[in-house]
């Protein structure tokens, strides 16, 4: 399929890298956990994030901790026109940057990404195709974290792309049981460095392939052992 953009000067003006910074900078000394980082994701992550087929075919994309707002012009950049977002930002701090874009796909939801299935269906946004958080999983009691994850699994539609830029590696504990190994890609130029986490939720034909596959090798192990005591008990009783 090919993907028709809307291109930059229909996601609006981007906001100063400062400027977004000075946001970073006050969201970070009211919550220093959830923001996890002084410094706005750079433009080469912000493209590494937003230039991928998952962006730019989906209808429906989510993502999780915009902040200032940065990654969220560039999806929007990259993202169909018919395309929608949603943006889920816990620190208010956020609000008036976020607000400050002026885009009709885009939708802010200042919110706690801990109730993602209810803000999702608040705004009407049912299964979507993509979620690009930038949350820190590392930072956060293990419960709530299991919570978002399960969340994001839930608001994905089969075949669905989970994508996560992260410091640590915490996010892999709650994502790899629902959606299985990561594909990873480190990300050198960002302060800090970091590692981007991209899964896609298997579809249930693929899960039930997937399971007889398993199944069947069982059956053929189990086939093997019988067939080795078969031959041993033969040599031991002849
Ligand atoms: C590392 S910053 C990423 C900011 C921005 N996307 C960027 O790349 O510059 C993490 C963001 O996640 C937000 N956040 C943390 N926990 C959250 C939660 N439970 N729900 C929604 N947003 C959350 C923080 O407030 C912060 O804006």
């Amino acid at each position: 399929m090919h993907a028709i953009t809307a291109g930059p000067s229909e996601a609006g003006a981007r906001p100063t890298f400062a400027k977004r910074a000075f946001y970073v900078l006050k969201a970070w000394l009211q919550a220093p956990m959830d923001v996890a980082t002084l410094c706005p994701s750079s433009p080469y992550l912000t493209r590494k994030l937003a230039n991928r087929d998952c962006v730019k075919n989906a209808r429906c994309v989510i993502e999780l901790g915009p902040g200032a707002g940065g990654t969220t012009q560039a999806l929007l950049e990259y993202m169909r026109p018919d395309a929608k977002l949603l943006a889920v930002e816990k620190s208010t701090v956020f609000s008036e940057p976020l607000h400050a874009i002026h885009d009709p796909r885009l939708e802010v939801a200042m919110d706690d990404a801990c109730a993602l299935a209810e803000i999702a269906a608040k705004h009407e946004f049912g299964l979507v195709d993509a979620v690009v958080s930038g949350i820190p999983f590392s930072s956060m009691p293990s419960a709530v974290a299991k919570t978002i994850a399960q969340s994001i699994h839930q608001v994905l539609r089969p075949g669905g792309v989970f994508v996560a830029y992260q410091i640590r590696d915490h996010v892999n504990e709650f994502a790899r049981p629902l959606f299985g190994p990561a594909e990873t890609e480190a990300i050198p130029m960002n302060f800090p460095p970091l590692t981007l986490y991209t899964w896609t939720k298997v579809c249930v034909a693929q899960q039930d392939a997937a399971d007889r596959r398993g199944q069947n090798e069982i059956v053929h192990d189990q086939w093997h052992k019988s067939q080795r005591v078969a031959e041993v008990q033969g040599l031991s009783h002849p």
